[in-house]
């Protein structure tokens, strides 16, 4: 009997060691995902199961940065849909391509059901690419059932975030879902080994209680059974400390490179407002125009916070009984402002100007606030940082047709836009982001 009880808690040990290294394992494992993403293999598993080749996957990822990111994640809605799976959603290939290209012409024609579903539930059409080749159509199908099938490019681009030392990037989706996922597997692993000792314990407990009770086995025999089972004395072993300090130390590195990477970056931030105001109510819901409420938005450098006389507008009639609602009414009548907690706060050492981004550059307030008629609660959804606003000024292109702000410089450019990003009017210079 007593060579069993030693056996097993010989066992239990060596099983206790096995967790906890594999623990650790994964710990330092995940951290050489975040340095090196492993972008060739994942691309060449994707084109086996998407049906394209890499080069034509590669010319669809070019146009759908060039052409389609202003308005499209594949994880999340943006200003148009969700890209995950849209080739599901057309019957065949064709008509996909034929809607990309002419997706006015496709909802008017009014006989693709899901065309019209789109555009009932966007309200906006989504502009005609016609400019694009055969090839960059067939590359953007390619990369859009890649991506669907086997994500690689949003992920690749998550990490790029954070990897890159200046803290930039498009902000969105993705970053947040492997570490949730490594969070998980530490979760189980602790539950799974507490509940191994607890067991362990009850059983040894037991056993001890059998032994006792018996009397045929020697005083010698005795002894050599309690040393066997000494919780206190593995858990004080020295590879048992090891592996805790290792473990403690994984987890303080892993904490530290993570903190570095956000100094500063308030994205996500979200704080309680002294009224229960929601914008998925006032701006989804009822459809109120952004302009409306943020008067300044097309007009002047800031996009302004509304007045109270603004909701009063409405609320000296709806729902004048409910407490939030009241609240108005109280600072109406003491004539004092609503003290709204600022979500968004660039340092002062940058400028940065609605109506220039709104007016001139015709950018949707969704490009970089996220879906607000969704929110809830308003929440700050772009990290805000300069490698975010340079970045857009490298990608994005100037809207100089129809622009009056360009006529003059159209002329030199026979009334085309011939791919003249905002770095190519300066977008990049220090002094116009830099007082
Ligand atoms: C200015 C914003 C905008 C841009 C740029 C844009 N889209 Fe769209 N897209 C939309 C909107 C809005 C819809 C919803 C349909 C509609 O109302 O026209 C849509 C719908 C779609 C759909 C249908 C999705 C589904 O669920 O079936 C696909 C596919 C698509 N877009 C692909 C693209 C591609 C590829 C590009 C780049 C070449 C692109 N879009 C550029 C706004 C945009
Ligand atoms: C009925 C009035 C109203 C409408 C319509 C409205 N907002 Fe707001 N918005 C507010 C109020 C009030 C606040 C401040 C309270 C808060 O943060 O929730 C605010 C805050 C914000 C903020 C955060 C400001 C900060 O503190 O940094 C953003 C961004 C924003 N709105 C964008 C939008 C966009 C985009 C739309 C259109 C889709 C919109 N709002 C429509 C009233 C409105
Ligand atoms: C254009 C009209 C309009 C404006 C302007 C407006 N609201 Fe509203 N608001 C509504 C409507 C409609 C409802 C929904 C009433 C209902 O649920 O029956 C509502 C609901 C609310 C509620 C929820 C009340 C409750 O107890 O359910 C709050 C809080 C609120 N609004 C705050 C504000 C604030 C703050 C402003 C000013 C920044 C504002 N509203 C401006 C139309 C407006
Ligand atoms: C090019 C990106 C961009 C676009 C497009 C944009 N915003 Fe902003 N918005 C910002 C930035 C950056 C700030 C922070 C400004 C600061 O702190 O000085 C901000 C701040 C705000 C604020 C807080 C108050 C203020 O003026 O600082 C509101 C409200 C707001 N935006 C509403 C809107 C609305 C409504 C639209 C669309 C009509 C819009 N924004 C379009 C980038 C953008
Ligand atoms: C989503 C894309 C986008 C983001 C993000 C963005 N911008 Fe811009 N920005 C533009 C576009 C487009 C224009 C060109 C507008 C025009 O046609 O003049 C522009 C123009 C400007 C200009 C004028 C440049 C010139 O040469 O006249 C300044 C200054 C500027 N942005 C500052 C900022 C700052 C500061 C931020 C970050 C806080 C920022 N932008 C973020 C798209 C963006
Ligand atoms: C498109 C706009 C834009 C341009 C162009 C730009 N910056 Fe910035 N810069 C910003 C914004 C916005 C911030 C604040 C970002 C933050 O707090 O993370 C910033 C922050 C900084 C900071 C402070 C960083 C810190 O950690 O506080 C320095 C220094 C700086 N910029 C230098 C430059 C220089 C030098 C250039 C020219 C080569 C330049 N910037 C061009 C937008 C710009």
């Amino acid at each position: 009997m007593y060579i069993e009880i030693r056996t097993l808690s010989e066992k239990f040990g060596k099983f206790f060691l096995t967790a906890t290294l594999l623990l650790s394992f994964t710990l330092a494992h995940s951290q050489d995902e975040n340095v090196e993403p492993a972008a060739e293999e994942t691309t060449e598993e994707t084109a086996s199961e998407g049906g394209g080749s890499d080069e034509l996957i590669q010319v669809g990822v070019t146009v759908y940065e060039e052409n389609c990111t202003q308005c499209h994640r594949f994880n999340s809605v943006v200003v148009g849909p969700a890209l995950k799976d849209a080739h599901t959603r057309w019957s065949s290939k064709e008509e996909l391509l034929h809607f990309i290209q002419y997706p006015q012409k496709v909802i008017d024609g009014g006989e693709n059901a899901h065309a019209k579903e789109l555009y009932d539930q966007y309200k906006q059409y989504m502009p005609n690419h016609d400019f694009l080749s055969d090839n960059e159509l067939e590359g953007l199908y390619a990369f859009i059932v890649a991506e669907s099938t086997n994500p690689f490019h949003e992920v690749e681009k998550a990490e790029e975030t954070l990897a890159s030392a200046d803290g930039s990037g498009t902000g969105g989706a993705g970053t947040g879902v492997s570490e949730e996922f490594l969070m998980v597997i530490i979760v189980i692993l602790i539950v799974i080994l507490l509940s191994i000792i607890v067991a362990l314990t009850l059983l040894m407990g037991l056993m001890k209680r059998f032994v006792d009770s018996r009397d045929d086995i020697s005083e010698e025999e005795r002894e050599y059974i309690s040393p066997g089972f000494n919780l206190v004395a593995m858990l004080r072993s020295k590879p048992f400390v090891n592996t805790v300090v290792l473990l403690f130390v994984l987890f303080a590195l892993k904490s530290g490179i993570d903190g570095l990477y956000s100094v500063g970056i308030q994205q996500g931030y979200a704080p309680t407002q002294p009224i229960n105001f929601s914008h998925k109510l006032h701006a989804g819901m009822y459809e109120i125009e952004c302009q409306y409420c943020h008067t300044g938005v097309t007009k002047s450098k800031n996009a302004n916070i509304p007045s109270a006389n603004i909701c009063m507008n409405c609320h000296n009639s709806v729902k004048v009984a409910s407490p939030e609602i009241q609240k108005i009414y109280a600072a109406v009548e003491k004539n004092r402002p609503i003290e709204w907690v600022r979500v968004h706060n660039l340092p002062d050492l940058a400028y940065f100007n609605h109506s220039q981004h709104v007016a001139v550059g015709e950018l949707e307030c969704q490009t970089c606030h996220g879906p607000v008629e969704e929110m809830e609660v308003i929440q700050q959804y772009s990290p805000l940082t300069m490698g975010w606003c340079v970045n857009c000024h490298r990608e994005t292109l100037v809207k100089a047709e129809g622009n009056e702000y360009y006529d003059k410089l159209m002329e030199f450019h026979d009334g085309e836009n011939a791919g003249m990003t905002v770095e190519d009017i300066g977008g990049l210079e220090c002094s116009k982001c830099h007082y």
